[in-house]
């Protein structure tokens, strides 16, 4: 695949949203760092982030959005949402809150959780580009797994390049560090440091900020598989249906719901979280899960269906 380098313009961002309504990746300039995007309700696009950053997990990423009203649309808004959102957008700021039901987005987006991180972007050219689009995009920062995220164009080529359908090229960062995340589905909580200094967030909502590493509640065990755990025992690595079980397949297997007939990771990935809520709702005692191979984002679902299959605590 060639990358294509879309100028920030009417045409670029009239290029580059085409690209996403045909489920491809963007990446973007955002005041803080350069973002990889894909429409948020696409499945398959959202599954593609995985793959081209090479992420071992499903982390949940960040939906971009070009106003407070297409925020609202998709999680629950409160009181503090409504101040720190009129002070800090559009600006370096995220907020978790609760993801609203029919909110219409990728489970891949939120990792399947019960909480959406969601921000407005003040850099013009993303505003722009979001306006052109006319829906969320979902954007982890646009460098493979592990690496630093990239606050030009041309650090965007260098990891990326290849991978992605297009960057559109918006010059340097100004802020050149990721966005402040702050938790808002409970009281407030600093989820990661970022654009906007906690004490200038504390001034605003007038109440502290209690501080907790990046992932805290995510990484911890019991939520995590409390949260990602279907009712169902899961068995994985199965050959076969044994009795009171319902099958998840993959590849050419007989199998209740599969998640690639083909073989096809990324349509594994797309389709992993809908396939599991769909089979634990039939009721069965147990779901047994084919063999996915361990590369590419078969070890991010590995990583995934272990949880699921992890002992309830
Ligand atoms: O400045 C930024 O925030 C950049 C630009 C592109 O917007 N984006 C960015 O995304 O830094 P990413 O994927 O590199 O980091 C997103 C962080 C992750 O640490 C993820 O765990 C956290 O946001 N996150 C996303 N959804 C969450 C949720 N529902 N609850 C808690 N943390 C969440
Ligand atoms: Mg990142």
């Amino acid at each position: 695949m060639q990358t294509r380098i879309l100028s920030a313009d009417a045409d670029g961002y009239a290029a580059a949203a085409g690209i996403w309504r045909a489920g491809g990746l963007v990446a973007f300039p955002t005041e803080t760092v350069y973002g990889l995007g894909a429409d948020a309700r696409d499945d398959m696009a959202v599954a593609r982030i995985f793959e081209a950053k090479a992420r071992p997990r499903f982390n949940p990423l960040i939906v971009h959005v070009d106003s407070v009203a297409a925020a609202q649309a998709h999680v629950a808004w409160s009181d503090a949402a409504e101040v720190v959102a009129r002070a800090f957008w559009p600006g370096p700021l995220t907020l978790v809150l609760p993801l609203r039901d029919g909110s219409g987005l990728s489970p891949l987006v939120t990792a399947d959780l019960p909480t959406l991180a969601v921000r407005v972007p003040g850099h013009p050219v993303a505003r722009d580009l979001l306006a052109a689009f006319g829906g969320p995009v979902a954007a982890p920062s646009a460098n493979p797994s592990g690496r630093i995220s990239p606050t030009a164009a041309a650090h965007v080529l260098a990891g990326l390049g290849g991978r992605i359908e297009a960057v559109v090229d918006g010059g340097a960062c100004p802020v050149g560090v990721e966005s402040t995340i702050l938790g808002l589905a409970g009281d407030p909580v600093l989820l990661r440091p970022g654009g906007v200094p906690v004490e200038v967030l504390e001034a605003a909502l007038g109440q502290p900020v209690r501080m907790r590493a990046e992932d805290a509640g995510l990484s911890a065990p019991g939520q995590m598989r409390s949260h990602y755990a279907p009712g169902a025992r899961v068995r994985l690595e199965a050959r076969e249906r044994q009795a009171g079980e319902v099958m998840l397949g993959f590849g050419a297997v007989a199998a209740d719901l599969n998640l690639s007939p083909s073989g096809d990771l990324i349509e594994a990935a797309a389709n992993l979280f809908h396939h599991l809520h769909a089979l634990d709702a039939m009721g069965a005692a147990g779901i047994a899960v084919s063999p996915i191979p361990e590369r590419g984002l078969g070890c991010a679902i590995n990583d995934r269906l272990r949880r699921a299959a992890a002992p309830k605590g």
